[in-house]
């Protein structure tokens, strides 16, 4: 099973860019299943429902999040009925939405995605080692999924390499997001789950963490605030991971980078030709 995992969407450009390119990845390179963080594609903040539909319509089979969820208001109420978006699963009991989803792939197998939130430079949340394990410990790859994924949305690195371990063998995929840099050890752990600490965003890189640069640097240099941060959109790179898993026993065959467009340099995973 061939598997994308695409980071952060940022502001119009990271979105369009995901949007325009997406039924091409998905044709070319046969993908069995797409997932994308879309946590900051409306302006940067949150994710509208128009968006999402957007995101969905061009390919993407699951939409994860994390501490953006919610800027979007509406996103209240369309977490409910929407079943391709994720939450963070250690949010509150009660908070609207779902932290998980089982899904079809385009191959027929079963997808077990899981978003969840770290905890470390972060707002206090529940624990997201015991709820990880309490929703494996549900639907259990082989048993009940032919593959599942951990979108673990935290600031740590030492925390989501912690998570990587913990998880290993058990699910085919855990991979960081929310720093928006990808970080350069992607790989399969001894026990076969395919790992990256941050798989970086879908964005325009000539800016800081996908903002444009001005506010930023005024803050930092002045600590004054001015203006609201705004996404940069000169030009975005689609960053990703891409990752083959065994059919029969739900692990990591083979992991590679994905970097499209924008400042980045090219990468296109050997494992697709
Ligand atoms: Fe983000
Ligand atoms: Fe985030």
């Amino acid at each position: 099973m061939r598997l994308l995992f695409l980071g952060d969407l940022v502001g119009r450009c990271g979105r369009n860019a995901v949007i325009e390119r997406l039924p091409g990845l998905i044709a070319d390179y046969r993908l069995d299943f797409v997932i994308v963080n879309g946590e900051n594609a409306a302006g940067g903040f949150g994710i509208t429902e128009e968006i999402l539909r957007a995101v969905v319509g061009s390919g993407a089979d699951a939409v994860t999040t994390g501490n953006h969820v919610f800027d979007q208001r509406e996103a209240l109420v369309f977490a409910e009925r929407q079943e391709r978006f994720l939450r963070p699963l250690n949010f509150p009991a009660g908070t609207p939405g779902r932290g998980t989803g089982l899904f079809t792939a385009r191959n027929g197998a079963s997808i077990l995605v899981i978003n969840a939130m770290g905890r470390i430079f972060m707002d206090p949340l529940d624990d997201p080692f015991a709820a990880i394990d309490r929703e494996i410990e549900q639907c259990p790859l082989r048993a009940a999924a032919d593959a599942i994924v951990v979108d673990f949305h935290a600031e740590a690195s030492s925390e989501k390499q912690a998570l990587g371990h913990h998880l290993d063998g058990r699910v085919s995929l855990v991979v960081g997001t929310h720093t928006h840099v990808p970080t350069a050890d992607c790989r399969v752990l001894p026990g076969g789950t395919a790992f990256q600490t941050d798989v970086g965003m879908c964005g325009d890189y000539q800016s800081v963490i996908g903002m444009d640069k001005e506010e930023p640097l005024r803050r930092f240099l002045h600590k004054i605030p001015g203006e609201r941060f705004t996404p940069a959109k000169v030009s975005a790179t689609i960053a990703g991971l891409a990752v083959d898993i065994d059919d029969g026993t739900g692990l990591a065959t083979a992991v590679a980078p994905v970097r499209l467009g924008g400042v980045l340099s090219e990468a296109v995973p050997a494992i697709w030709s």
